[in-house]
């Protein structure tokens, strides 16, 4: 078969062949690249594999891409990379691979093309485009790579269990491409991975992680999930989440499947945001469940306080699963912890006071916090879905209400700790502290308004009554 040359038309491909040309030496592009040109996917980074040296060929690209072109050459492995503006190529020598039990690390000797497909993970990334120009645009797909393609199905091209034992980060690549592309697992592959699962241990968190990104911005991350599970690799990358699993019955009465509907309130947000943290947070909204479970014989299955339970397990796994422990880590924690708010919002007796604390604490996420929750609604009961939509639209109508009169979103203290010390006479101490919470208090309250002078005022009233510090002008 070969690829109409309309479609491979890209300037540097041709560069390339003709530098190999000049070389003699055979050489293709191969893997994700001609993976996606297929399947009409974007895709940015160009793999050669180079019948001969990689880097020889690298070096005469680099040089005839002259100015701007970068190139930087990795001896050991025998790869080489171009870069120039935005585009990438990576240069390999064909290569075979085999590798020991004990270690990742495979023994590479010099190899043909047919070697180096061989050693690849999918059919669907084995397949090679040849840049000569005698062969310009011709396709070896050894392993029904297309048919697969065509298929829509994940297969090795080698036998399976080869193919993850050799390369145990393959199993959650797997899973990623069939989330990715909607993709099914072929059984034999399937098999395999669930047979060598327990080899996923000799893999860095961070590899994991990087896979478990792409299905969490995938278009349906449930996928990726659910596969995780029935391989059963999900208890030993995230043994927190597969505790969401299984429904447990007492005296009759069973509680919904926390996993499963986990998995409803993440492809729900999935639906309506490219949030990835905000996805996380989907995720993990529940994650404090099983720990916080309890049969009551009076009211039946009970969670209470999984959100706080949740929020505080969150630095652990983020700092096991190698996940930014910063500002995201603090986003997600937030959006676990208040994710119980808003439902208590839609009583009649509500405070103007707890929902403008809502406002404050989750400032500008609040627009966040209320689509989770309306992701969270996965009742099967049509008319009880409707029911809370329109009681968060009414809370949302609250908040905007608040919002527009009092601006707690971006709450700043309209007297700071500076100018209480200076109109007291205090040194820094506790009471300073104390005195601006009161303020913030009585104004989230709605004691007083958001202003700096009914807070001034405020101020001088209880630090009068409480007998802190001396007002200026005093006698
Ligand atoms: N590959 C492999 N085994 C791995 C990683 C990569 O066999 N564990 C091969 C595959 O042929 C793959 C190619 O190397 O297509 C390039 O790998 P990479 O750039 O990581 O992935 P892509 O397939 O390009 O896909 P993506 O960019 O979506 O990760």
């Amino acid at each position: 078969m070969t690829i109409p040359a309309k479609d491979i038309n890209l300037p540097i491909l041709h560069l390339i062949g003709e530098e190999a040309d000049k070389l003699h030496l055979e050489c293709y592009v191969i893997g994700g690249w001609v993976r996606d040109l297929l399947l009409h996917r974007h895709s940015k980074d160009i793999d050669v594999v180079v019948v001969g040296s990689g880097i020889e060929l690298a070096r005469a690209v680099a040089l005839r891409l002259g100015k701007g072109a970068h190139l930087a050459v990795f001896k050991t492995y025998g790869t080489a990379q171009v870069k120039k503006g935005e585009q990438e190529v990576e240069f390999v020598g064909a290569r075979r691979e085999s590798y020991r039990h004990e270690s990742r690390n495979p023994i590479v000797e010099d190899g043909t093309l047919e070697d180096d497909q061989n050693r690849r993970d999918f059919t669907i990334n084995a397949l090679a485009i040849c840049l000569n120009s005698d062969r310009y645009g011709v396709l070896l797909d050894p392993f029904g790579g297309i048919d697969d393609l065509q298929e829509g199905i994940i297969r090795t091209p080698l036998d399976p269990d080869i193919t993850f034992s050799d390369d145990p980060l393959r199993m959650m690549r797997g899973i990623r491409f069939a989330t990715q592309l909607g993709f099914y697992l072929d059984r034999e592959t399937f098999d395999a991975i669930e047979r060598n699962r327990e080899r996923i241990g000799i893999i860095t968190k961070e590899r994991i992680v990087d896979e478990l990104q792409k299905i969490m911005l995938s278009r349906k991350p449930s996928v990726g999930w659910l596969l995780l599970d029935k391989t059963g690799l999900l208890p030993l990358i995230f043994p927190e989440l597969s505790a969401l699993k299984g429904i447990e019955t007492v005296e009759g009465r069973g509680h919904k499947d926390v996993f499963l509907h986990t998995l409803k309130v993440l492809d729900n947000v999935a639906d309506k945001s490219d949030n990835l943290w905000l996805r996380w947070a989907a995720l993990l909204h529940d994650i404090g469940k099983p720990r916080s479970k309890q049969w009551e014989p009076n009211t039946g299955w009970t969670f209470k306080n999984h959100n706080y339970i949740g929020a505080k397990m969150l630095q652990g796994i983020f700092k096991r699963m190698k996940l930014p422990l910063n500002d995201k880590l603090d986003y997600v924690r937030k959006l676990v912890d208040l994710h119980m708010r808003p439902i208590n919002l839609i009583e009649d007796t509500v405070t103007d006071s707890a929902v403008r604390r809502l406002l404050f604490e989750a400032g500008d996420d609040i627009d966040d916090l209320m689509l989770l929750c309306d992701a969270d609604i996965t009742s099967k009961n049509e008319e009880k879905v409707q029911r809370y939509h329109r009681n968060y639209e009414l809370v949302r109508q609250k908040m905007r209400e608040l919002e527009e009169r009092d601006r707690i979103r971006n709450f700043q203290p309209p007297v700071m700790g500076e100018e209480i010390m200076q109109l007291l006479g205090l040194e820094p101490c506790k009471e300073v502290g104390e005195l601006k919470m009161a303020v913030k208090d009585a104004i989230l309250d709605g004691i007083i308004p958001n202003e700096h002078d009914a807070a001034k005022a405020y101020l001088l009233q209880i630090a009068a009554e409480r007998g802190i510090g001396k007002v200026k002008g005093e006698r």
